[in-house]
């Protein structure tokens, strides 16, 4: 039989295998996936790999892309294939601000919590007997493979893909488990309970259910979770979501920001391909969702990337000159999302980039052989427009100046790593909180391990929940007034 070699992060990997597979399917089985932003229809050209050996001539999309595509390749006989690095535990976000009080633990010696992003998977395991958090597991989630975004994901479900999602979710659970456990030297058998969050899809794949209700408009979820489920043998908490877009990793950074036992007004924004926005006001906890596109997770982005050795991770203005760090102080390959906030801050700053978006080059130039291309510059207007205006709008529902906000909490990987001052110079942040934000890390998992070492604080998620009033902003003329004008960037 003849067989694959694959080599990522200098590691090898080997798998026999028969028929004629394409390379993505065959990767994925071997737990090696990698993204397909475009769901393997060989049109973004993200998936390209380095292979050789006895491959399918390249088809049309591969000629385009200017190299062989997992997606694409079909594979006819002993091939190898170098992978690009996918980012280890250091670049995806584990830690958050959480606010452990007395240790009332769920059942059992150990416990583990996980927060299910679209992205990155990422849990923790706990001894429950004292709290103490004895070690931690993150990976990018497979599912990415499938599709990039939730209704990527969603639409995959609809098509027969259901049970795979299912699968790969579970799998990924069950091996970040297994990792944690061997890493803390302890049986798999003395986890006896979890607390798993996500967003309203990615607990409706992990659960197997028919996302039907989020395909499709008034997009009202059937499930909203908040229940105990039996998982990889074990009782799993999933907490309560808010609705079909606003999910219990959004519960579960209330809860570990506070912002519901605040006295003032004060608003939490999780910056991702999802924008999920909640405003805490009186009593009420105003949430909205704002499809931003990946363009902040470097997708949809010429030479954008993940958070991999060798990405621009920020950049900066020195003597009129743009200076970019990279992941790793590795040769520049790519451009994250800290990076490209910073970049095009600085683009502004240049006059490289107009208010509008105007650029005049057909290119501008970062660093090594990275440049943004006017089309990149047009995605993150879009990206910043839908959550600036997303904030400015549910500002608007809940009678709020901006002035009157006491605390911006940032929560999630991206907003980790973001530099402020770009995120306000790019108008993704209005200016008159730039001096009240707070970064809370992954406090969705935060949220979760409080839940999991406090079960007292079951009863404060159901009530963040039924406070959420949901603000609609499909079809809502003041956001799309407020999206029409926060294209712009503002002027310096
Ligand atoms: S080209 Fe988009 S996933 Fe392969």
């Amino acid at each position: 039989m003849p067989q694959l070699t694959v080599w990522q992060n200098g590691i090898r990997h080997s798998a026999r295998f028969e028929g004629a597979p394409v390379l993505s399917r065959l990767l994925e089985k071997m737990g090696l996936a990698i993204p397909q932003p475009c769901g393997g229809r060989g049109r973004c050209g993200k998936c390209r790999v380095e292979i050789k050996g006895e491959l399918s001539p390249p088809n049309a999309f591969e000629e385009a892309a200017g190299g062989r595509l997992a997606c694409q390749a079909v594979l006819l006989g002993d091939c190898e294939a170098i992978l690009p690095e996918s980012p280890g535990m250091a670049q995806i976000q584990l830690e958050g601000r959480g606010r452990l009080g007395k240790l009332s633990p769920m059942p059992g010696r150990l416990g583990a919590a996980a927060d299910l992003g679209t992205t990155t998977l990422a849990l923790k395991l706990y001894d429950l007997s004292n709290g103490r958090n004895i070690a931690s597991a993150a990976r990018v989630n497979p599912q990415t493979a499938v599709a990039a975004d939730v209704m990527g994901r969603i639409g995959a479900a609809l098509k027969g893909e259901l049970p795979r999602l299912e699968r790969m979710a579970l799998d990924a659970l069950g091996d970040l488990l297994q990792a944690a456990c061997d890493k803390a030297q302890a049986s798999m058998k003395s986890v006896e309970t979890l607390v798993i969050t996500g967003n309203t899809t990615m607990l409706y794949l992990l659960m197997g259910l028919v996302p039907l209700a989020l395909s499709r408009a008034p997009f009202e979820a059937d499930h909203l979770f908040g229940q105990w489920v039996s998982l990889l043998g074990k009782k799993a908490y999933l907490p309560p979501c808010m609705n079909a877009f606003v999910g219990a990793d959004i519960t579960c950074a209330v809860l570990a920001s506070g912002l519901t036992e605040k006295k003032d007004t004060a608003l939490l924004v999780d910056v991702g391909t999802n924008g999920e926005i909640a405003l805490w006001q009186d009593g009420t906890l105003h949430v909205a969702s704002t499809a931003a596109g990946p363009a902040f997770e470097g997708a949809g982005i010429r030479m954008g990337c993940g958070s991999v050795p060798g990405a621009i991770d920020s950049l900066w203005l020195e003597d009129g000159q743009l200076k970019a760090h990279t992941i790793g102080d590795m040769p520049p390959v790519g451009l994250c999302g800290s990076g490209l906030i910073d970049a095009v801050a600085g683009l502004l700053d240049l006059g490289q980039v107009q208010d509008t978006g105007r650029v005049e080059a057909q290119r501008l130039h970062l660093a090594g052989e990275v440049s943004l291309f006017p089309e990149d510059i047009r995605s993150v207007q879009l990206a910043k427009a839908a959550i600036a205006a997303g904030i400015r709008t549910l500002l608007h529902a809940a009678r709020v100046k901006p002035g009157e906000v006491s605390a911006l909490y940032l929560a999630g990987g991206f907003g980790s790593h973001l530099d402020i001052a770009s995120a306000v110079r790019i108008g993704l942040i209005p200016d008159e909180l730039a001096g009240k934000v707070a970064v809370i890390g992954n406090a969705s998992l935060a949220g979760a391990a409080e839940l999991l070492l406090d079960r007292g604080k079951l009863k404060d998620t159901a009530l963040i929940a039924s406070r959420a009033r949901h603000v609609p902003l499909g079809g809502n003329p003041w956001f799309n007034e407020a999206y029409m004008e926060e294209m712009l960037f503002p002027e310096e």
